[in-house]
């Protein structure tokens, strides 16, 4: 079966998220077949909890699955992208809050609050723009981390929205890891 039959109804849910900009359309074409390549088993099931395999993805880079019909991005972040996120004063972000669903109650945006626990190289982000749903891209925008076309809002390297009008961080999904090389969502 080629990938477009195999894959034909993440394709179709994925323009959702596109119609919502132009710019987008691109990211489309870039993300989806990274992910096809990468992690087949992953993305065709929207299964309540999924594992991906991790052992794959190098510091600097992310890989992008699909999980309850939404993208999420998991990236092994640099040492720079970790310090970068840590100097960041949580007083002044725009939403100060964890956006944490592994975390009970209101927290604060902090680095170690986003990231993994005792993995704070990875962090684990739904892949959705919360101005109006669409995907942003990754190693773009103005702090280093993600940047959504659709209207400009720009993500630091924690996922924490820095500029533009998108109203809060990028959410943390609960998320844990089940060996060195298995992230479990939900
Ligand atoms: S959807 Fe408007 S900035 Fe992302």
């Amino acid at each position: 079966m080629s990938q477009a039959e195999d894959h034909s109804g993440t394709r179709r849910d994925f323009l959702y998220y596109a119609t919502a900009g132009a710019g987008i359309v691109a990211t489309g074409a870039a993300v989806w077949p990274l992910v096809n390549q990468m992690n087949p088993s992953a993305d065709v099931r929207a299964l309540a909890s999924i594992r991906v395999d991790v052992s794959g993805v190098e510091p600097g880079t992310q890989l992008t699955v699909k999980w309850l019909g939404k993208p999420v991005f998991i990236r092994r972040r640099t040492e720079e992208e970790i310090t970068a996120a840590r100097d960041v004063d949580v007083s002044t972000l725009p939403d100060p809050s964890a956006e944490n669903a592994n975390l009970a109650g209101e927290q604060l945006a902090t680095d170690e609050n986003r990231a993994m626990p005792g993995n704070e190289e990875w962090l684990v982000m739904m892949g959705v723009c919360t101005h109006l749903g669409c995907v942003p891209l990754g190693d773009a925008g103005d702090f280093g981390g993600w940047f959504c076309p659709c209207h400009g809002s720009h993500y630091d390297t924690a996922g924490r929205i820095r500029k533009g009008p998108a109203p809060t961080n990028l959410p943390v999904p609960v998320a844990e890891f089940v060996d060195e090389s298995t992230i479990k969502l939900g």
